[in-house]
């Protein structure tokens, strides 16, 4: 199943997708999270990200569109669900266009809808870990031991780009270049609306209540 998720800066995507890629062993690919890596490892694709993750703007489709054809193809046989990209229509199109190519498709589109004062606070409160990106919060999702990753004990760290004044400019970005993929998976897919403003596992129920009657479905018209 190869799943996609939209939403805007701190709807949850990133805690989501990490549900969803353990429930249903699906490889979770979160093109933000790359980014970091390949800025930590500081390789020339990180180089080139750099200025505009600080500023909040959106790297540059072919930039992204090459990095994500590469990691997505590592998931040909077990399935994937995306975070954070596509982001932009040419993005969307670009994807649509590879996996047809090699006679897939994208099998459902999740759009997580959130008001935008309920995302400040979680992106003010958000810390995650450098090691492993397992993303906490300081009220809503806490470690075991504050400032500590459960996963490999790491210290936790506040992401750079959560600045008030990048948060805007990453809503900016998000308003201006990624809503318009909603409407075109509108127009191609089906798409179904989450509320996101809920509790962490209230969404998450929503999510599988979906995508368990999705699978259910796909297996009845099999037999
Ligand atoms: P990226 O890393 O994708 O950031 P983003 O889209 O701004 O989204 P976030 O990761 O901030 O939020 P999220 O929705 O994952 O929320 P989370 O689960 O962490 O991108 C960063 C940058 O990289 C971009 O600005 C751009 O420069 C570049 N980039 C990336 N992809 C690109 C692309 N395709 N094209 C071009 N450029 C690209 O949750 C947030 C917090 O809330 C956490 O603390 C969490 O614990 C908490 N929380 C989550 N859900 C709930 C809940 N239901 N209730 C209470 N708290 C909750
Ligand atoms: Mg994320």
């Amino acid at each position: 199943m190869r799943i996609v998720l939209l939403g805007a800066p701190g709807a949850g995507k990133g805690t989501q997708c990490k549900r969803i890629s353990v429930r249903y062993g699906l490889l979770h690919l979160s093109s933000g999270d790359i980014l970091r890596q390949e800025r930590a490892a500081g390789t020339e694709l990180g180089k080139k990200a750099r200025s505009y993750m600080d500023s909040g703007g959106l790297v540059p489709d072919e930039v992204i569109v090459e990095m994500m054809a590469e990691a997505i193809k590592k998931a040909s046989q077990t399935g994937l669900v995306l975070d954070g990209f596509p982001r932009t229509v040419n993005q969307a199109v670009k994807l649509d266009e590879s996996l047809t190519g090699n006679g897939q498709r994208i099998d459902v589109v999740l759009n997580l809808n959130i008001e935008q004062e309920v995302v400040s606070e979680r992106m003010t409160g958000r810390r995650s870990c450098p090691k492993c990106g397992a993303v906490y919060h300081i009220k809503n999702l806490k470690p075991k031991v504050e400032g500590k990753c459960d996963n490999d004990g790491a210290e936790l760290v506040q992401r750079p780009d959560d600045s008030l004044d990048v948060v805007k400019n990453r809503f900016r970005a998000y308003h201006e270049q990624t809503k318009p993929v909603v409407d075109y998976y509108k127009n191609n897919n089906t798409v179904y609306d989450i509320d996101a403003n809920r509790v962490v596992d209230e969404v998450s129920t929503l999510v599988f209540d979906i995508l368990d009657t999705l699978i259910e479905v796909r297996s009845d018209r099999r037999q």
